[in-house]
């Protein structure tokens, strides 16, 4: 059976301060039973520090971005490498903020997975399509392209998950419905099934992405293929994300019982 995974994107938030309240706020509502995976990508500043606060729990770090080169001249880059030196178990590749504000694109992006696996540590990419897409029925089309722009079969699917993340959902407080979500993860499974085969595809995990919160995680992590949750504006708050963790395990602890 495949674990939830809830995972916190930080972004572009919190100084030392402020991390630090946030942590302990998580910390003190972390479920100790461990039905969940659990794991937070603070800004790279907040990593060592981070990666403190959270020893002795079952809590994963990760970056929020990587380079695909292990050194070198890439001024303001941070190297796969670098990120496991700071404590780092995985890294987000592909976010839609990456491919929109920064123009990172499928051969970019390609590489990122590449290194980052190369270096170790377990990549959650993320796909998702635009508004516009959606509308004109072509999310299919852009997500099935953007998976095979980088997970390919020489790849060690074991430390790949996926994460759709909408664009339109990112940030706006309107997200996919759970039909939504379900219809976008199975397409991306039987895509992973063309790649590697059954036997992965029923292992890999498929997060969503998108204006999840505490009051909508409940239906989105009953689909059957949704695995977890990527979370951006509602991982600020303790609360909130601990709720999330909680509607995660709650899930689990459902499924086990059946
Ligand atoms: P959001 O962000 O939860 O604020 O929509 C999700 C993400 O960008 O990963």
């Amino acid at each position: 059976m495949r674990r939830k995974l809830i995972a916190g994107n930080w972004k572009m938030h919190n100084t030392l301060p402020e991390a630090r309240a946030l942590m302990h706020g998580i910390r003190e509502r972390l479920d100790t039973s461990r039905a969940v995976d659990v794991a937070v990508f603070p800004p790279y500043t907040l990593l060592y520090p981070m990666g403190k606060e959270i020893a002795g729990t079952p809590i994963q770090l990760g970056g929020q971005n990587c380079h695909y080169e292990r050194k070198g001249a890439f001024t303001g880059e941070i190297s796969p490498a670098m990120l496991v030196a700071a404590g780092c178990t995985c890294v987000l590749v592909g976010h839609s903020e990456r491919r929109h504000i920064f123009a990172e694109g499928g051969d970019l992006l390609s590489r990122k997975v590449t290194a980052a696996l190369d270096a170790g540590l377990h990549v959650i990419y993320c796909v998702g399509e635009k508004l516009e897409q959606r509308q004109a029925g072509q999310t299919e089309h852009v997500i099935g392209r953007q998976c095979s722009e980088a997970i390919h079969a020489e790849l060690d699917a074991s430390r790949i998950t996926l994460a759709y993340e909408p664009v339109w959902a990112i940030g706006t407080g309107h997200n996919a419905t759970p039909e939504q979500a379900q219809a976008a993860h199975q397409f991306l499974r039987s895509r992973i099934e063309t790649v590697f085969g059954p036997h992965v595809a029923a292992q890999m995990r498929i997060v969503y992405g998108g204006s999840v919160k505490s009051s909508n995680a409940a239906g989105l992590l009953a689909q059957p293929d949704v695995d977890g949750a990527l979370v951006g504006g509602a991982c600020l708050d303790a609360a909130e994300f601990a709720a999330i963790m909680a509607a995660a395990a709650a899930g689990s602890a459902g499924v086990l019982a059946r």
